[in-house]
């Protein structure tokens, strides 16, 4: 069933640049409510666990790294078709391949450090959701 809801995190590079800013406010623009939000920061280990899923890809380690070496905001956001519709104002992982004006396009420097994160399934949006908060978190 569809949730409505996705997961995103605003990742190190976009931080440290210091786009948390225009990138929320995109992110509002759009559309999106913000259901849960904090800055914080994943240690190795906890980054690691979130990308699981790419643990055998060549560039595991340089996204654990990169994951962990600073601070993230880290939200889930509501929206009809939340998922598939902030993918689309993301845009490509590759920068050099995201369409105008979509996040990646404005903000990410490059494949690896590519300013955020979105969810790309319901079923991940709820488990990384639920990876961040607790349920007394989500408004
Ligand atoms: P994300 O999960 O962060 O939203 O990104 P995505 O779905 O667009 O891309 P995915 O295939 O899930 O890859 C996760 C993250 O790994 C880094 N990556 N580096 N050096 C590389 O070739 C490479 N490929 C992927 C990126 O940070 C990417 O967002
Ligand atoms: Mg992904």
């Amino acid at each position: 069933m569809a949730t409505n809801r996705t997961f995103t995190m605003i990742k190190p590079d976009a931080v440290k640049g210091g786009h948390i800013g225009a990138i929320l406010e995109q992110i509002n623009g759009a559309g999106f409510r913000i259901v849960a939000m904090k800055y914080t920061k994943l240690s190795a280990e906890k980054a690691g666990e979130f990308y699981a899923v790419h643990a055998e890809r060549p560039f595991y380690g340089e996204l654990v790294e990169f994951m962990s070496s600073g601070p993230i905001v880290a939200a889930i956001l509501e929206k009809d078709n939340a998922v598939v519709d902030f993918r689309t104002l993301i845009g490509a992982t590759n920068p050099s391949e995201a369409a105008k004006g979509t996040i990646r396009a404005r903000f990410a420097k490059s494949i690896g450090e590519n300013a955020v994160h979105g969810s790309d399934s319901d079923d991940n949006a709820v488990i990384e959701g639920s990876f961040h908060f607790a349920g007394t978190e989500m408004f």
